[in-house]
């Protein structure tokens, strides 16, 4: 009798056991590890998903091979590293993302847009949300060729591809909150050294993208990298204002960021039907080695980094040139959460492809001495590929079990 409670206790204490452990997994799985503090799991991916997209490893297969040229009408023609002759082209797209615990596959065009019939898609924010832009663009027009540019509604650029009665605009607003430049006031008492200065109004969005809310039925927000003092030196600084007043004492450059993002969220959250599916993407990450952009930085790598060597790269307490892409993912966690808002945690894929930015192939003679390498866009095809994949399955994830 005593025998047999304990073994009865005893069963118990293993399943609870097992359980706890099996929870334990599962939360690491879905927030990685590198995260200093991870963010609830329904923010990380769409809640459905029962594996995490964004943790994993690139895996060589030579037989990969991209599945648009340099001949797309979409591409920008710095990015477009096959017209400029980037060397490694074929290196560089036969790695295929192979996620922990789950099987990504690679959009299939047509059978996306037949899902996507009559819906509208819609990117906002920098160059990096228009260089995955481009990338969609392209593996997209592989599904109908009598693609067109498309330009409406404030919207910087994309295309409508007529099979399938499918829009996809892109608008660029690099600090998706609206900022104007005021020179400095000539009454001023001449103490101030600076030349002007750009007002940021953290709580209206940029006219770029007004008057959207009811037009895309999907829709992808970015900014981060106009977040820095090259961009916005202290001679011409950002100065933050809420509710058309300056904020009191004035925020830095990343408090000035969290509260953007937070405002440009909540604005979101309120002025948008729950239908549309948001989505938020992280940093992407650069690789500038050797010095910044304007330092002779370079990217000039054959292979992507080793996963030991990427915080060295990137961990914030390193002060490496390119931390600040874990900085800023920190700020845009917080402020997105309580928001119906996912996340697409691209930065720590691309972590690993140094070997996969355009770096001096930039199809101008001169770019290279004027810009410096490009070690912050990536090469189409490329890496962005990729995140498409990911999009793609989330998107479809969500419509599925809507
Ligand atoms: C095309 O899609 C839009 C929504 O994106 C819809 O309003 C329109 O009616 C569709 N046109 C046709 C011919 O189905
Ligand atoms: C960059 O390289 C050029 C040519 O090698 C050199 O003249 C220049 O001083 C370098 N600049 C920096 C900031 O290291």
């Amino acid at each position: 009798m005593a025998s047999k409670l304990t073994s009865k206790l005893l069963q118990s204490l293993i399943i609870s056991t097992l359980t706890l452990i099996f929870l334990y997994t599962t939360f690491f799985t879905i927030n990685p590890p590198f995260q200093a503090t991870p963010s609830p799991p329904k923010h990380s991916i769409s809640p459905q998903s029962h594996c995490n997209l964004f943790t994993g490893k690139w895996v060589f297969d030579p037989t990969r091979e991209p599945i648009y040229d340099s001949t797309c009408p979409f591409h920008r023609n710095s990015w477009n590293c096959l017209r400029n002759q980037r060397e490694n082209m074929g290196r560089i797209n036969s790695w295929k993302w192979v996620p922990e615990k789950c099987d990504l596959s690679r959009v299939d065009p047509v059978g996306f847009m037949g899902l996507m019939r009559n819906k509208r898609i819609g990117f906002v924010g920098d160059s990096l949300n228009e260089n995955f832009l481009a990338s969609f663009l392209c593996i997209l027009r592989v599904g109908d060729l009598g693609a067109k540019k498309w330009k409406r509604k404030g919207a910087w650029r994309g295309a409508f591809y007529p099979k399938y009665n499918l829009t996809v605009g892109y608008h660029r607003a690099v600090l998706l909150a609206k900022y104007q430049w005021q020179p400095k006031q000539s009454s001023a008492s001449g103490k101030d050294e600076s030349e002007g200065t750009y007002r940021v109004d953290v709580d209206i969005p940029a006219d770029d993208w007004v008057g959207i809310a009811d037009f895309y039925d999907v829709l992808i927000f970015n900014t981060g990298h106009w977040w820095g003092y090259d961009k916005f030196p202290k001679q011409t600084p950002l100065v933050f204002y809420q509710a058309g007043q300056p904020i009191l004492p004035p925020l830095g450059m990343l408090e000035g960021y969290k509260t953007v993002v937070e405002n440009m969220a909540a604005y979101v959250q309120r002025e948008f039907s729950r239908k549309t599916i948001k989505f938020w993407r992280l940093q992407s990450p650069r690789h500038f080695h050797g010095g910044e952009w304007n330092q002779n930085g370079s990217c000039l790598f054959d292979n992507p980094l080793e996963e030991s060597q990427l915080d060295s790269w990137f961990d914030p307490n390193m002060n490496g040139v390119n931390k600040e892409a874990r900085q800023f993912n920190q700020l845009i966690r917080d402020a997105i959460q309580g928001t119906d808002i996912r996340v697409l945690d691209f930065t720590h894929l691309s972590e690993f492809r140094a070997d996969a930015h355009p770096a001096i192939w930039l199809g101008k003679k001169d770019a290279v001495a004027v810009w410096g390498q490009d070690c912050m866009h990536w090469c189409l095809p490329g890496v962005p590929d990729t995140w498409v994949d990911i999009l793609s399955q989330l998107i479809r994830d969500s419509l599925e079990t809507r």
